[in-house]
């Protein structure tokens, strides 16, 4: 794609050889497996039971690791090692629908490619002995009759490509970089939304209207969380009425580019001068000095337990802790003000595979004793992409289990009480791990768009 942006990066060359590295990673999952072909279907359109309502599509995340087409179901790529790939592009006769676009984009040139009509066309496109391939893909995309040609998911192919797929290209560090810039347009109009009193309902418009992306499009559902909303986790309400009075905002939100995610959180307080906003601005500098640690060499298990220490330490100084924050990681009263994991691999799925892979045969590296959501337990590598995104909240069902474990002399409950009303603060960049200096992939997008 030429683009009069001199920033621009060359998709058409980066793709190339991202293209060469898949191929690369091919052959070796193949040989592992013993299969002569790696075939993957795009997918199929899921329907709602008893009805003939459609739940939004969702591409293979196998199939949109080699094309960049997020929207083409029941199409099929075929790979054989040695020979140009072949995508089988499902293009339906349909009028009813709008039907995919005819194949277009950087990634045609490097692909022999038919175009079926009906999705059982793809049968005569595939190699003929399905016993020799790899297909890797849902239940559904069976073909054939009694579907004999249907996905195997062979684990020794599945662990190796997913395993290599840690190891983010130049090509695949670009979109993400883009999925970065979107999401950032629309956090700043959500928090110009959330100044002037929008409900959540309305932040979250605002959102989808300055990315460029429908509910369905985004790589998550949006959490937009006004006051207490923001103890709950994973708040996905969008409450029709602002609550009065607006205290304070937190919103994870990311964009998708071309099969690529970002996940990004920011929290806001409405009153900039408050006790609140520097616990936000405490947590912040907390963040980026974390990001800092993403490096070669360095165990994420471990950053998670440092996250924890940290936290604790603001906790201590804001006067809401009241013993050291060892004591609070020991005694778990840590977890209480932080449930959750430090962050996780991004990539093609916002919650990216292999996060806890031993190696590319398999096996999996357990999480620390006490911390049952961490959700990456490797030790960094370049080209991994993980979140930072440590939070401090308060939420009653945790803070009751403080007391009932006795450890309610740990914290000074006026101020949680102080507190409660805000509901809780994250910040969440995604940070890309060289083999120098980390590399965050969010704040540099909300510098520029400053
Ligand atoms: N947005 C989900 C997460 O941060 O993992
Ligand atoms: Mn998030
Ligand atoms: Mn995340």
């Amino acid at each position: 794609m030429s683009s009069p942006d001199s920033r621009a990066p060359d998709l058409n060359r980066l793709y190339a050889d991202h293209l060469t590295t898949l191929k690369r990673r091919a052959d070796e999952a193949l040989a592992r497996g013993g299969f002569d072909h790696l075939v993957v279907p795009s997918g199929t359109q899921h329907y709602q039971v008893f009805d003939d309502r459609d739940y939004p599509y969702a591409v293979n995340p196998q199939f949109k690791a080699w094309l960049p087409l997020t929207r083409v179901p029941n199409s099929w790529l075929v790979y054989t090692p040695g020979e140009r790939p072949k995508v089988v592009y499902h293009q339906p006769f349909d009028y009813w629908h709008v039907v995919p676009d005819a194949p277009s984009g950087w990634w045609v040139e490097h692909f022999d490619i038919v175009v079926i009509r009906k999705p059982e066309e793809a049968l005569q496109q595939l190699p003929k002995n399905a016993s020799r391939c790899a297909i890797l893909g849902e239940p559904q995309s069976a073909l054939g009759n009694y579907g004999a040609f249907k996905p195997n998911n062979p684990e020794a192919v599945i662990n190796y490509l997913e395993y290599q797929r840690s190891y983010k290209t130049p090509y695949e560090l670009a979109l993400m970089r883009d999925a970065q810039r979107r999401a950032v347009r629309g956090h700043r109009a959500a928090e110009r939304a959330f100044r002037a009193g929008a409900s959540e309902f309305g932040i979250h418009l605002a959102y989808c209207q300055a990315v460029g992306q429908d509910a369905g499009e985004l790589p998550y559902n949006n959490i937009v969380a006004l006051n207490e909303h923001g103890a709950v986790l994973h708040y996905t309400e969008l409450g029709r009425l602002p609550p009065k009075p607006v205290r304070s905002f937190l919103l994870d939100a990311g964009a998708s580019c071309h099969g690529y995610a970002s996940d990004i959180t920011r929290t806001y307080a409405a009153d900039t001068a408050s006790e609140f906003q520097a616990l936000i601005d405490a947590v912040d500098q907390a963040q980026l000095g974390m990001g800092r640690k993403v490096r070669d060499g360095v165990d994420y298990k471990q950053l998670h337990i440092d996250a924890h220490i940290t936290l604790a330490g603001i906790l201590k100084d804001f006067g809401v802790l009241k013993v050291s924050p060892e004591t609070a990681l020991e005694t778990g009263v840590s977890a209480a003000f932080f449930p959750h994991g430090l962050g996780h691999p991004i990539g093609l799925q916002v919650h990216d595979v292999a996060g806890f892979a031993e190696s590319d045969r398999g096996g999996k590296i357990a999480r620390p004793p006490g911390h049952p959501y961490l959700r990456m337990t490797r030790v960094l590598e370049p080209g991994m992409v993980v979140t930072i995104e440590p939070g401090i909240y308060f939420i009653d069902m945790l803070l009751e289990e403080v007391k009932q474990k006795g450890h309610a002399d740990s914290v000074d409950w006026s101020r949680i009480d102080a507190f409660r009303p805000f509901g809780g603060i994250r910040i969440e960049d995604e940070v890309l791990c060289t083999d120098g200096e980390p590399e965050n992939l969010t704040r540099p997008a909300f510098a520029e768009a400053a």
